[in-house]
């Protein structure tokens, strides 16, 4: 048997705590299986979200065993007879496993996450190079699930800070030479609450499920910043 201890809390019911529930896992389930287990055969009222299933849509991000995780991604008889989960930290909790993340899609809708394009479009596609998408190949790559900014020390003192998950994909554009908004970007993060608020404690890293490292993101970023204030001062490359 294994053991699930899963983080409750319902506003204005029970005090929040953790319940065990034993469980008879198949071979092959995931957290999540393991979660819908409980909430089918055991306690209708368990909340928690998710979508995909495959890892793409990132809702299921939690933290199992003090690691943040894709709950449809992790394998139950990978973690050990006892099988911790909570809600991501650094956020409040709704209910259960499920956290209000306005702040967080707040921050990512205010760095314009869509292409500038340039003022006069080509009659066909715009042609990239290999080389200039292989660039975007690693940041592409997030599914915006916010492990990496919840595991982030520095958002939980100051959620004013852009963390790991915005900053990556504010330098998926600035990367893109399709984009034209690259001055207007390195001015949202040149500052006290974008790169330069990093502290490289890396936590961020261990925790994405895509396995990108977003402190690469910040350390491009700080790159062209220095570059464009140098370019203002001196009016120089
Ligand atoms: Fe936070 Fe990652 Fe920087 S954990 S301090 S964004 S290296």
């Amino acid at each position: 048997m294994t053991v699930l201890r899963v983080f409750r809390y319902t506003p204005g019911n029970r005090p929040a705590g953790f319940v065990d529930y034993e469980l008879d896992v198949p071979k092959g389930a995931t957290v999540l299986d393991s979660l819908f287990q409980i909430k089918h055969e055991i306690d209708g009222s368990l909340s928690f979200r998710c979508s995909c299933r495959s890892a793409i849509c990132g809702s299921c991000a939690m933290t199992i065993n003090d690691a943040n995780r894709l709950a449809c991604k992790t394998q139950v008889a990978s973690l050990g007879r006892v099988v911790k989960v909570e809600p991501l930290t650094g956020y409040s909790v709704i209910k259960d496993l499920v956290v209000d993340m306005d702040a967080f899609w707040r921050q990512y809708r205010s760095i314009k996450p869509y292409l500038m394009g340039k003022p006069s479009p080509p009659d066909k596609e715009w042609i990239q190079s290999a080389e200039e998408r292989s660039v975007l190949d690693e940041p592409a790559k997030c599914i915006m699930c916010g492990a990496c900014s919840s595991s982030c020390p520095v958002i939980w003192t100051d959620e004013r800070y852009l963390g790991p998950a915005t900053l990556l994909k504010i330098w998926r554009f600035v990367a893109d030479p399709r984009d034209e908004g690259g001055e207007e970007r390195l001015g949202m993060v040149n500052n006290e609450f974008g790169v330069w608020r990093c502290h490289t404690i890396f936590r961020c890293v261990d925790s994405c499920p895509k396995e990108i490292n977003p402190t690469v993101a910040i350390e491009n970023l700080r790159r062209a910043a220095v570059r464009q204030s140098l370019r203002r001062m001196f009016g120089r490359q």
